[in-house]
């Protein structure tokens, strides 16, 4: 498309332009898709209600950007490849002549199973191509996808599935995971008695494993596939139709469904992938997330079909059947964009250099990271080690909320620094806040990270509850979004984000937030109360601390954490499990009865002996007795 930056100085006087006239850049960029009718409006905002509307009273369908308008000239190029978990199971791969033939035949599966445009179906699925299919199959039809990241319990998916009343759910079988087998259709069951809105299941194949089918409810997917027309026409949407929800964590509550639209969130996924990873025609891209998080969503599956990019989805997991697994997959299929969370990286890492020097690793132009701040050390052996120095790095910050990169050099033309992000792509603006709401003007300060203007693919609202997004992200500064981060910038405008400010963790590059995991622990009958945060760790940047008042102190203190363990993942699932459990007989709390975080942070990061004033305690005490007993991390 043609909206591709070329040089620094071409990404300058376009940042440049897009501020001085924003409405005048977007509609340069939106005019390169394909729309079944043009906009009247390009963008009605208010920051305060929050009330932002782009590109209104055009028509489009986002599959026909993906797939439909690359048929002509580029039918038989490959649009997926799909690795499977075992690397000896053959690869599977579809033209976009297949994929939108596939797409329109499990659209029709959803029509004739009575989807209709508006209605809201969940996805709880292993990285099968079942999965990327659904969704656009979904897409096509005006319905609204929720994914739901398939390491999450029956509990958390029938929150989520409740919360967006869903009439059906895509899942499989079960899931493979490196040398294991999971539930997936078990775990639907489960979901699904605590469900009176789900009329059909969809179960894709997985392992072939047996697994109960409900009669009138539950339909094997690929008996419906086999009957179905190879061709749907695509449904006209609005740009402010509802596209998706994805739900996830903040500091209070259950997690929320943040909303993205058809129009807005199209022609900022696949601006900003064009723009970050520079793909050219014959590249081959990869980004190892899971379809079940944002980065999935944008960055496998829509942003590179936007721009015609083959693009990779691997179902399985890094180290298995051994350590080298990302790499084989970067030779096997000729990977020149690679796209994983620092996580990853520090964890490959430390299985060492030898994996990585059994691989060519020849084709690979560029590599991104996101997900949470990436380290120097990281930084510098993902770009020595992996790149063999020649490939640029792409630090790109941005959330589930902005629903693509805000933050991220432009491969190959911007300068890199580790551990920035860097410049903020043309059209996005942000801001560094004081704790009042000031503009922090001068470089090498911190400060909070706001958005001062509306960018296509913002979220619009929180599903089913519009207060909630405005209190969450409209209300702390008058006329901002606040992202929740902390950031830096240096003295040449390079911004580094530091990491949250509010009470999410970020583990392994997911959002975990402490109320969350709260909740869940105090389901256990003995649990009196309990209080999490985050501690530094080296593998996944942060681990879960969690304090807990039991009704008496615990005889069996091995025995209760394993208990505690469980209820979490019952509740919430295997990705909020605490590291750290340490029993408390009290915690610091305010006068009011708030408890005082930034103490138990503070002894949970090892700096118990560095607190400071902690006289507006209710009882100071009880720091001194948490400081003794503290876990050693
Ligand atoms: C963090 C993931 C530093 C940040 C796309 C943000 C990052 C949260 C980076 C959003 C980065 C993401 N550097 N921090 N490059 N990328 N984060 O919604 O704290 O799962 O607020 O979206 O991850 O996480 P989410």
């Amino acid at each position: 498309m043609n909206f591709r930056i070329n040089s620094f100085e071409e990404y300058q006087s376009t940042y440049k332009k897009s501020v001085e006239d924003p409405e005048g850049f977007w509609d340069g960029i939106a005019s390169e898709y394909q729309w079944k009718k043009k906009w009247d409006k390009t963008l009605n905002w208010d920051f305060e209600k929050p009330d932002v509307r782009w590109f209104e009273g055009g028509k489009l369908n986002i599959t026909e950007n993906c797939l439909d308008r690359h048929l002509a000239e580029n039918g038989d190029k490959t649009a997926l490849i799909w690795e499977p978990n075992n690397p000896d199971d053959a690869t599977v791969t579809f033209t976009f002549t297949e994929l939108h033939e596939a797409v329109c035949q499990m659209a029709n599966v959803l029509q004739k199973n009575g989807v209709v445009k508006g209605d809201r179906l969940c996805f709880y699925m292993p990285m099968i191509p079942e999965l990327a299919i659904g969704v656009l199959a979904c897409a096509r039809i005006g319905a609204i996808h929720s994914v739901v990241f398939a390491g999450f319990s029956a509990n958390a998916l029938a929150d989520r599935i409740n919360d967006a009343s869903c009439k059906m759910v895509l899942t499989s079988d079960e899931i493979k995971r490196g040398a294991k087998v999971m539930d997936a259709k078990k775990v639907v069951d489960e979901a699904l008695s605590k469900c009176p809105s789900v009329e059909t299941v969809l179960v894709a194949k997985s392992t072939g494993n047996d697994v109960p089918m409900q009669a009138g409810r539950d339909l094997w997917m690929h008996e419906e596939m086999s009957e179905a027309e190879a061709e749907f026409e695509a449904v006209a949407m609005d740009s402010e139709d509802m596209l998706f929800v994805l739900y996830t964590s903040g500091s209070t509550g259950k997690p929320k469904g943040v909303v993205h639209t058809c129009g807005g969130y199209m022609v900022y996924a696949g601006y900003s992938f064009n723009n970050v990873f520079q793909p050219a025609d014959d590249d081959v891209y990869w980004c190892t997330a899971d379809i079940g998080w944002i980065t999935g969503h944008s960055y496998i599956v829509y942003g590179p079909l936007l721009n015609g990019t083959t693009t990779v989805m691997f179902e399985g997991v890094p180290t298995w059947p051994d350590s080298g697994r990302f790499w084989e997959i970067c030779d096997k299929h000729k990977v020149s964009q690679f796209y994983t969370a620092p996580t990853a990286i520090r964890a490959l890492m430390a299985c060492g250099d030898e994996w990585i020097q059994k691989h060519q690793l020849s084709s690979l132009k560029v590599l991104g990271t996101v997900g949470e701040p990436i380290n120097e050390e990281a930084w510098h052996w993902y770009h020595d080690v992996v790149g063999r120095g020649k490939c640029p790095i792409v630090d790109t910050w941005w959330q589930t909320e902005t629903g693509g990169i805000m933050l991220s050099g432009l491969a190959g033309h911007s300068p890199m620094k580790p551990s920035f992000a860097g410049y903020p792509l043309p059209g996005i603006q942000p801001v560094l806040l004081d704790e009042k709401g000031n503009l922090v003007e001068e470089n090498n300060q911190e400060g909070l990270l706001a958005i001062k203007y509306p960018w296509p693919s913002i979220l619009r609202t929180t599903y089913g509850d519009h207060e909630r997004c405005r209190l969450t992200y409209f209300s702390h500064f008058k006329g901002y979004y606040f992202t929740g981060d902390g950031a830096k910038r240096d003295d040449n405008g390079m911004i580094r984000v530091i990491g949250r400010v509010d009470d999410v963790i970020n583990v392994s590059g997911h959002r975990i937030g402490t109320a969350e995991v709260e909740n869940a622990i105090d389901e256990h009958p003995d649990v009196v109360e309990s209080a999490v945060v985050g501690y530094p760790h080296d593998i996944k940047g942060q681990g879960i601390y969690a304090y807990v008042i039991c009704r008496s102190m615990p005889e069996n203190q091995d025995q209760m954490r394993q208990e505690i363990l469980d209820v979490v993942t019952k509740e919430i699932g295997k990705i909020a499990k605490p590291e750290m459990i340490q029993f408390v007989t009290g915690l610091p709390k305010t006068r009011s009865g708030k408890i005082m975080r930034r103490i138990l942070r503070k002894i949970a990061e090892g700096d118990g002996d560095k607190l400071g004033d902690v006289s507006t305690l209710l009882d100071p005490s009880v720091v001194e007795d948490i400081h003794r007993g503290v876990l050693v991390v």
